[in-house]
């Protein structure tokens, strides 16, 4: 890839990560991976972004630092603050809000003792909204750690949480 001549925010396990994206597409388009390079960043970082890290991004790929941020910011599965070690995203689309979702976020607010978009004091769990998962016939759906859990009721989302480490 191109050389860093700055000081990278991006390790180089994380560079290694994003080569193998970068080679999945012609030689000049290397701004095609900038999605899962910014994915690759975002897991190196305990999960969330910061500037200088979106900028190493850009940097690495060749690209303006302009659309890195663009789309950093567009999406909600990348972080701008730190993150708990767990991150729950609730769906609040259709199909999970007639099945019960606002009543389980409800739920999960007060159990966690936080606000949709916060972190427990413990940097345990990040709670977040999030739009449809693709999941809508068990709906309600929460998704964490790349797993769904499906047709949740509050029971079991007390289970899914105490079983958190
Ligand atoms: S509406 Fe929740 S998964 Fe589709």
């Amino acid at each position: 890839m191109n050389d860093v001549k700055e000081k990278s925010a991006l390790s180089q396990p994380a560079r290694e990560e994003i080569d193998k994206w970068v080679a999945k597409y012609p030689e000049d388009k290397a701004q095609s991976a900038v999605i899962p390079a910014l994915h690759i960043a975002q897991k190196y970082n305990q999960g969330s972004l910061t500037d200088s890290i979106i900028e190493s991004v850009a940097d690495y790929l060749g690209i303006p630092k302009i659309a890195a941020f663009e789309v950093a910011t567009f999406y909600s599965m990348y972080e701008l603050k730190p993150v708990g070690r767990h991150k729950m995203g609730l769906c609040k689309s259709i199909s999970c809000m007639l099945m019960g979702a606002d009543e389980l976020g409800d739920h999960l607010q007060k159990k966690l003792g936080i606000k949709f978009g916060e972190t427990t004091p413990d940097g345990k769990v990040t709670l977040k909204e999030v739009e449809c998962l693709g999941a809508c016939r068990h709906a309600p759906v929460v998704h964490m750690h790349n797993r769904y859990y499906e047709s949740l009721t509050p029971e079991k989302a007390d289970e899914l949480i105490e079983g958190l480490e």
